[in-house]
């Protein structure tokens, strides 16, 4: 497998990483997942410039990482990824350092790493046409949620809490109120309006979520920036989770309840052809 590694692509065996990284010792540092169908990659410049807001606001010493795009696409040649459905994931830390709390007196090189991986896109067709079940978990994650670092504990431990209760994702609650998933966006419809939470630093930007946004705006289709308050779900008519990875996933069941007639609602389905006429 070929990897990008600080500068040149190598076989992934042939990385090595300093245990003093402060990617390993505090999570100090961010990463990007670019999903790519038949070797064009999805906005890919919208990443970056997610990757760049987010090394603003760490105080990395690189914020421009335009040169990723086409590193994505050396590694998807490179790992013969050029046909069917892919990701490929950036991470930049602060580099390496001696350990201590504050920016290193001499700043470090950011460390890179990228790799390119295949997609299973048979589980992902099936899981976007029946839809996935999914849990509330109140959000212990920190209140910068705008920027993608990689400190993801938080995460990590909701989503296993979803696969032992038989789930696919689950869903952040802070105040009452839904926020996102763990590695998606979420949206519900809402008397026949498409409800999502406004951008603020308890979400992720998402990309996916940008796009759905453009839809709406060009078809027409009734948005609102607002809470999805927990005590509403009941009168949910439709759920979903958009994102890189899941793309527009419906939720059919929540908290073990049903959610509308508890199959894919039709703005859902709407949303995903749309989406799939993007990707064409
Ligand atoms: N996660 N919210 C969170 C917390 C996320 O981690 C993600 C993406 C999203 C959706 O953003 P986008 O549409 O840009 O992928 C929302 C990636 C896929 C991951 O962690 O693997």
């Amino acid at each position: 497998k070929t990897v990008y590694f600080n500068g040149s692509f190598m076989d992934k065996e042939a990385v090595s990483i300093s245990p003093d990284d402060r990617g390993f010792l505090f999570a100090d540092g961010l990463y990007e997942v670019i999903r790519s169908y038949q070797g064009v990659l999805f906005r890919p410049k919208d990443h970056i410039a997610r990757l760049s807001h987010g090394a603003r606001h760490l105080k990395l010493s690189r914020t421009d990482f335009s040169e990723f795009v086409q590193i994505a696409q050396v590694l998807l040649e490179k790992n013969g990824l050029l046909s069917g459905d892919a990701t490929v994931y950036f991470q930049v830390t602060r580099g390496e350092a001696t350990r201590s709390h504050a920016f290193p007196l001499n700043t470090p090189e950011p460390t890179v790493y990228a790799f390119a991986s295949k997609f299973d896109a048979l589980n992902g067709e099936k899981i976007k046409a029946q839809g996935i079940n999914a849990i509330t978990v109140a959000d212990q994650r920190w209140a910068r949620c705008d920027m993608k670092t990689t400190a993801l504990t938080a995460n990590v431990l909701a989503n296993q809490a979803a696969v032992e209760q038989n789930a696919k994702e689950a869903i952040f609650i802070r105040d009452g109120v839904l926020l996102e998933g763990t590695h998606s966006n979420f949206m519900a419809v809402m008397d026949n309006v498409l409800v999502t939470a406004p951008l603020s630093n308890y979400i992720l930007g998402g990309i996916t979520r940008k796009v759905i946004v453009e839809f709406c705006e060009r078809e027409n289709i009734p948005l609102e920036f607002g809470p999805i308050f927990e005590k509403d779900v009941p009168s949910v008519q439709e759920m979903m989770v958009v994102g890189t990875t899941l793309e527009i996933t419906p939720i059919v069941k929540l908290n073990h309840s049903p959610i509308g007639d508890g199959r894919p609602g039709r703005i859902t389905k709407k949303l995903q052809a749309l989406l799939k006429g993007e990707i064409e």
